[in-house]
């Protein structure tokens, strides 16, 4: 006798027979998998239901989905990843969140969790981070920092320099920084990153560094207040997620390697030569607090250096927030 019921595994086997975009009739789909048209339909409806994703059904053809996918594949992540072990998890609060209960549980650094979707995405300053399923790269990595972190500013930087030579890589063009970590395409945001520690900074400590990149995202994505562009709209294209996570991987362990040995300062000059603002007019604020000035630049340690009032002023710390003047 035929199952009726799939599980949680065959939900994800069922998406990825109709990642492709194309359709599929129930019978066939039943049959690659086992199980009845009626079980194979039910997991249809719980996927919108659970997942927001869109599937067309045309009598006499079956199912396709709205918008192919490019899910991501854990076997071909690990095989291909040869810095730190990198688990793939459907859906999770928030990879960075997942991480810290990882390492709080025992296991430890370096690892990389990423996920489908996170129901609670982090974004800096407490906000929100937009992170439907199957679409962007939500993506976690845990380092262990033994000497103590000397300037987190400097670390977050390097990661953007990381993130946007792996966008580069990916054929995005005119990726640009914008301090302290955010990438940016033609003033859109399309990468983010917020680091945080568990453990005490001045002596060992693990650091995750959790990055979001809009991927595949479609133009029509709710809940960004702020100009933002993903790669596929780029591209052209449909963009595959893994290709990306192990760009990104082999950027972050090289340039998270010359950080540690060699500081920021080694990396200061390749920096400024991204930098999105340099030279504008800008508003930087600390919740109702703000300075205004022109961005000199950044510092050897990765602070910020702006002109205030004919005077140069520098400024650290995760709170800050930095938005270009209108007369700039
Ligand atoms: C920002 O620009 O505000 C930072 C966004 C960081 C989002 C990423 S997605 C993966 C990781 N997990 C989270 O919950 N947040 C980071």
């Amino acid at each position: 006798m035929r199952t009726l019921l799939l599980g949680e595994n065959s939900m994800l086997q069922l998406l990825r027979l109709l990642q492709d975009g194309q359709f599929h009739s129930g019978e066939a789909l039943g049959a690659e998998l086992g199980v009845s048209r009626a079980a194979v339909w039910k997991q249809l409806q719980s996927l919108e239901a659970e997942r927001g994703l869109r599937f067309h059904k045309v009598r006499g053809r079956g199912y396709r989905l709205e918008m192919p996918l490019v899910l991501l594949d854990e076997a071909s992540l690990a095989t291909g990843c040869q810095h730190w072990p990198i688990t793939v998890v459907e859906v999770v609060d928030s990879t960075n969140a997942e991480v810290l209960r990882r390492l709080q549980s025992g296991q430890s650094a370096p690892m990389v969790i990423t996920a489908e979707q996170q129901t609670a995405g982090r974004g800096r300053r407490g906000r929100q981070w937009v992170s439907p399923f199957g679409q962007n790269l939500y993506y976690s990595l845990a380092i262990r920092i033994e000497g103590g972190l000397r300037q987190l500013e400097g670390l977050s930087l390097v990661v953007g320099l990381a993130l946007a030579k792996a966008l580069q890589q990916m054929g995005v063009q005119q990726t640009a920084l914008k301090w302290p970590n955010d990438v940016l395409v033609e003033g859109a945001k399309i990468a983010g990153i917020l680091v945080e520690i568990a453990g005490d900074p001045a002596d060992a400590c693990d650091v995750v560094i959790g990055i979001g990149v809009n991927v595949n995202m479609p133009a029509e994505a709710v809940g960004i207040d702020q100009a933002w562009t993903s790669v596929s709209a780029q591209l052209g294209c449909l963009v595959d997620r893994n290709a990306l996570a192990l760009k990104l991987g082999d950027n972050l362990a090289h340039y998270l390697e010359q950080y540690l040995q060699q500081g920021f300062s080694s990396l200061l000059d390749e920096w400024q030569d991204n930098h999105a603002w340099q030279g504008r007019s800008v508003r930087l604020s600390a919740g109702d607090r703000h300075v205004d000035g022109r961005v000199l630049g950044v510092n050897a340690s990765g602070a910020l250096r702006l002109e205030v009032d004919g005077v140069e002023q520098q400024f650290s710390g995760g709170e800050l927030s930095l938005r270009l003047r209108d007369d700039s």
